[in-house]
């Protein structure tokens, strides 16, 4: 099925870069977050990185106008129901996701496939909350969305070939490429990138360098465009912690017990760029 017109439920960063990628590649975008000023405050940031898109001769004027036409915000979930796909980027909350899905479910025609925009949490449950399964599917961007190439792309274990197919071409029509993992913790991005920043901040506890040292030999001695504290404050100090935990709990191995430093920091507030402190300082 050929996916013309895309629902993102939420306007924060991922969902508003997945709308605007999506806008870009000529698709219609109906974005939807629960209170006006969070919608506006989405559409904002699209026209701001649009506009830095012409400044830097990556698109023209008129392009960044087509793009812009093309997505819709919303705060009523129904005027998503004509869509042909819905992807979810609302907070990692497993109850929350449940409950978005199964409202979708009750609105959409039984033909529109569900995305989750999901860094960790099973596709597979998320899926059985609803009365499509085989319509069901993980679509995982990252973070900035319109910079990076790849779309990880999860199977549940209901998910059909036809959704798997579908989704596939839609991650290629949008101009990233897809990936495909099953449904396991972390899939394949979270399993192996967390850990790494996870044991970044046991080195830090433990003393066994500065934070400038710790970042500086995974970008000088690896080629890591951030250091895995840096790229920790990008993230989300609570986003790392939750995705430790349920890796933690998914696998029941003590191999991924979340550091007590990250935890510290998440309990302080100091959850990375978002609220200015993580590891390192941001200025607004
Ligand atoms: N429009 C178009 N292109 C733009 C742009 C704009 N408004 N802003 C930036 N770009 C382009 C630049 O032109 C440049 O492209 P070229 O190389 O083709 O010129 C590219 O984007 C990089 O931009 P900058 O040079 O300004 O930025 P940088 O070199 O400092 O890189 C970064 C910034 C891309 C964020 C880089 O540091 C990076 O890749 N960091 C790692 C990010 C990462 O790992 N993300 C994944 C996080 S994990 C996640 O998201 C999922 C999860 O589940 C937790």
């Amino acid at each position: 099925m050929e996916i013309k017109k895309i629902g993102i439920i939420g306007a924060g960063t991922m969902g508003h870069g997945i709308a605007m990628v999506a806008a870009k590649s000529g698709h219609e975008v109906i974005m939807r977050d629960i209170e006006q000023n969070y919608v506006d405050n989405g559409l904002q940031k699209i026209d701001k990185f649009l506009s830095k898109s012409v400044a830097r001769e990556k698109m023209t004027e008129e392009e960044k106008k087509q793009a812009l036409a093309l997505i819709k915000g919303t705060t009523k979930v129904e005027d998503l129901k004509d869509c042909e796909i819905i992807i979810e980027a609302v907070v990692e909350n497993i109850e929350l996701k449940k409950k978005v899905f199964k409202e979708l479910d009750e609105i959409c025609g039984p033909d529109v496939i569900f995305a989750s925009n999901t860094s960790t949490i099973p596709i597979t449950e998320m899926a059985a909350a609803t009365s499509r399964p085989d319509k069901f599917i993980g679509m995982h961007f990252f973070n900035p969305v319109p910079i990076m190439k790849l779309i990880e792309v999860i199977r549940g274990l209901g998910t059909s070939d036809e959704t798997a197919e579908s989704v596939v071409a839609l991650a290629k029509q949008v101009g990233k490429i897809p990936i495909e993992a099953h449904d396991y913790p972390g899939f394949i991005s979270n399993r192996i990138l967390m850990p790494m920043i996870n044991e970044a901040v046991f080195c830090l506890m433990e003393g066994v360098a500065s934070k400038e040292d710790i970042d500086g030999v995974m970008k000088l001695g690896m080629n890591h465009p951030m250091g895995p504290l840096e790229l920790a404050d990008l993230i989300g100090l609570d986003t790392c912690l939750y995705i430790m935990e349920v890796l933690y709990g998914g696998f029941a191995d003590s191999k991924y017990r979340p550091c007590p430093l990250l935890k510290k920091m998440v309990n302080a507030g100091y959850l990375g760029r978002k609220t200015g402190r993580g590891f390192f300082e941001y200025t607004r």
